[in-house]
């Protein structure tokens, strides 16, 4: 750490620079309960200040809203910052309240323009597919990607959620710098075959949820009891029921561990996918989501934690015992299409 500045670590195989720690901001507009946008703002701030410079978004976090929201910041910062957004939920016009994934040409070209409006930004740095369309051949989908690069309106693409398969496949159409999906202590499907292949080819992991959508904080224990009504976590099988408790006990060894550190539960479970980096032996930057400047400052301050082998070992069992799927609609995740 230099400045106070978390390290940085390269974005792809020719990237920029980004701090080994990136910020999920979905939460600031969408799916986890109550917004505070003045909070958010001073959270995006004190990130930047903290070497924080990869910012997540997607078109389908409170349908553009986030985009929107994330803007000003951007624009105001713009050759600081690392810009990722991400396209393919759409919404249909007559249910607001679906998602309908789509990969298709004319989609792809629809959406990409929305999103440069909605950042009003000239460039998007680094664009996602954020799920997977079975119906479309993902060569197809990435040449179109790749014509975004070519054009100047996207810089580097991403792919979300992707298998092995899709993730090689898509590669060799063009250079994937990123792909992002669920990695925490909770959710280690990608670890057989994604993490290999992104390995071989120079991708960048950048693990989403890596706080398990906060549960692995220990700041709530039942979605259905301790969130509130509006709340996305209300819908998932880890979190409610019978598997909230059972999780809930899982979390004993990162207590233990925490304590050993003088840290938080928190901590221990972002330093755990952050030194995945040198365990799987590739570029690691996890995105977690928080909307409150002391939690960015404690979520950074995880940067600094080397855990032991023994502590690595005492935490490796807790993922094989999780209750629960992380989806209550599977199909929103890669495993199923291994
Ligand atoms: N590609 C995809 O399909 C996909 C899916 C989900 C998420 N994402 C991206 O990944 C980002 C992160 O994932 P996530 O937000 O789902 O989950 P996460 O980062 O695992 O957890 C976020 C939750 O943890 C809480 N939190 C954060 N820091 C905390 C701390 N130090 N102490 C206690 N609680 C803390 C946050 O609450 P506060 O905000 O109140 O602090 C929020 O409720 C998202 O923002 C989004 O950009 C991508």
């Amino acid at each position: 750490m230099t400045d106070g500045k978390i390290p940085t670590v390269k974005l792809g195989g020719d990237g920029p620079e980004v701090g080994i720690q990136g910020l999920g901001c979905m939460g600031m507009s969408f799916a986890y309960g109550p917004v505070d946008a003045d909070a958010s703002r001073a959270t995006l701030e004190r990130a930047l200040e903290l070497g924080v410079t990869l910012y997540d978004t997607a078109d389908a976090y409170g349908a553009g809203e986030n985009e929107r929201f994330l803007s000003p910041f951007f624009k105001a910062h713009r050759d600081e910052v690392v810009i990722a957004t991400k396209f393919a939920l759409s919404i249909p016009p007559d249910d607001p309240t679906r998602r309908v994934v789509r990969n298709d040409p004319p989609y792809i070209r629809q959406a990409v323009e929305a999103s440069l409006k909605r950042l009003d930004v000239d460039v998007i740095d680094l664009y996602y597919m954020h799920r997977r369309d079975v119906n479309v051949p993902i060569e197809e989908t990435v040449g179109t990607m790749a014509e975004l690069v070519r054009e100047g309106k996207v810089k580097q693409l991403g792919l979300s959620e992707v298998t092995a398969g899709e993730l090689r496949a898509a590669h060799a159409v063009h250079p994937i710098a990123a792909v992002q999906s669920e990695w925490s202590l909770f959710s280690r499907d990608i670890e057989p075959r994604v993490v290999p292949a992104a390995r071989e080819l120079g991708v960048t992991l950048v693990p989403y949820s890596p706080l398990g959508r906060g549960f692995l904080t220990g700041s709530f224990v039942n979605a259905e009891t301790d969130l509130t009504a509006d709340d996305f976590r209300r819908q998932q099988p880890r979190f409610t029921g019978d598997n909230a408790a059972a999780n809930a006990a899982l979390l004993e060894p990162v207590r233990a561990v925490a304590e050993a550190h003088g840290a938080s539960l928190g901590q221990i479970a972002l330093a755990w996918v952050q030194q995945q980096a040198s365990v799987h032996g590739l570029p690691v930057v996890p995105i977690p989501g928080t909307r409150r400047p002391t939690r960015v400052e404690e979520n950074v301050g995880a940067t600094r934690i080397v855990l032991t082998e023994e502590e690595l070992a005492l935490l490796d069992p807790i993922a094989d015992q999780v209750a629960g799927d992380r989806y209550a609609d599977m199909r929103f995740a890669s495993a199923g299409r291994e």
